[in-house]
């Protein structure tokens, strides 16, 4: 059976001012919605939808999380932006919150998480030259092939996606990549001793959710320690409680040398980005060197500090490893003849479409708006399935039930 998507006039008024005046550089599924609570969002209708992509992972929280929203007002209403130019009377306090919640020496503040990213290879890059005494413009960072960590073009110059890179060109170089999840790989690339950093995804999101083999992440650390060489993880999407810890690395016990958050570090709200690391690399950057306007924002640190006390309150990271793992199982025993794979850790979860029909994934998930679940195709065959963790056993059922009656073509 297949449904066809028939969209009201109002959602047809909006398509078509975005089409008509916006770039079209993303293609989102045909839905407007005005406004969400929790795991729900509504749309210019009034119907109701379980978002299961929440903001690729940015709304971690929930959406519109009252203790979020109420601090954020608050502090709207004071003092909202000073520049890193004047001292403000909250970042010092988030710095400090940040120190006693990851265990590093010293924060710096972002926006983006691609911000988060030119960061962090820009301290390990000042860290290769002043620290490890790598020669002047020499410094190798090893990346992994499939790797997602934002648009701008240093970050796409190691993208191995030929539409992130495609008339983008030149790009930066001093990157090599390597497979993904393959350590002999990694072992060599490590011999050379330009290399300063290995940046790495611990569970590579935007490339389908590919969860690497138990115990890559501790022997990648070993090797990089052994060969001193900075460990990255980029935890941007795979962090805060998403995977069923605070972090993937805590799967394994695993402390990156730099690491790297945003996303749900503001529950949602506004862009709020961080790298974290120890003074040996963090204070290679001088007063000068680095920096951006927004960063460390009153409003961005009152609102990040919020959104972690939310994660640890409500005990998100064990809800879910709990609902992730019962969803899981549940998919697999749905049977259904199109799943091909289901992987995942915690609330990050992917599916692949076998289905004779092109766009069959798209197809699906058009079906699932219909019946009341919004989720996105990546990589056209695969479907991430990321909800708010705040997400019940109940709704859970009832998401499951949706879904299974929607992957039918
Ligand atoms: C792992 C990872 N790193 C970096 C980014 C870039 O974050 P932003 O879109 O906030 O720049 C993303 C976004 O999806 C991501 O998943």
């Amino acid at each position: 059976m297949r449904l066809t998507t028939s969209l009201s006039s109002q959602t047809e008024y909006y398509l078509e001012k975005e089409a008509q005046y916006g770039a079209h550089n993303y293609h989102p599924l045909p839905v407007v919605l005005t406004r969400g609570r929790g795991v729900h969002v509504w749309d210019v209708d009034e119907k109701r939808y379980f978002d299961f992509l929440s903001g690729y992972s940015a709304i971690n929280q929930g959406h519109c999380h009252p203790r979020i929203i109420e601090v954020f007002i608050e502090q709207a209403q004071k003092l909202t932006l000073t520049s890193r130019a004047f001292h403000n009377n909250v970042l010092g306090e988030y710095e400090e919150y940040m120190h006693s919640f990851f265990g590093y020496d010293k924060v710096l503040p972002m926006n983006t998480g691609v911000e988060a990213v030119e960061t962090g290879l820009k301290l390990a890059r000042r860290w290769g030259y002043e620290v490890k005494g790598v020669e002047p413009g020499k410094a190798k960072i090893i990346t992994c092939g499939n790797n997602f960590h934002g648009r701008t073009i240093s970050v796409v110059s190691f993208s191995t996606d030929a539409d992130s890179r495609r008339d983008f060109g030149p790009f930066t170089p001093g990157f090599d990549t390597i497979p993904y999840n393959d350590i002999a790989a990694l072992e060599a690339a490590l011999e050379d001793k330009n290399v300063v950093a290995f940046l790495v995804e611990p569970i590579q999101g935007e490339a389908g959710v590919i969860v690497p083999d138990a115990g890559y992440l501790t022997k990648v650390a070993a090797l990089c320690k052994r060969a001193q060489v900075l460990l990255i993880a980029d935890e941007i999407q795979t962090g805060l409680a998403r995977t069923g810890k605070m972090l993937a690395c805590d799967h394994e016990e695993v402390r990156p040398d730099i690491l790297l958050l945003g996303k749900a570090l503001s529950g949602g709200t506004m862009p709020v980005s961080a790298v974290l690391a120890d003074d040996e690399i963090m204070l290679t950057i001088k007063p000068g060197d680095h920096g951006s306007t927004y960063g460390g924002n009153p409003l961005a640190c009152k609102v990040a500090i919020t959104a972690l006390q939310v994660l640890k309150d409500e005990h998100m990271s064990e809800n879910a490893a709990v609902q992730g793992a019962y969803f899981r199982e549940q998919l697999l025993g749905l049977g259904n003849e199109f799943i091909s794979v289901v992987r995942g850790k915690g609330l990050l979860n992917a599916i692949e479409i076998k289905h004779p029909v092109k766009d069959a994934a798209w197809e699906m998930c058009l079906n699932m708006k219909n019946n009341g679940l919004l989720a996105k195709p990546t990589h056209g065959d695969k479907i991430r399935f990321a909800p708010p963790l705040l997400i019940s056993r109940e709704q859970v059922d009832e998401c499951l039930d949706i879904i299974s009656r929607s992957l039918v073509l």
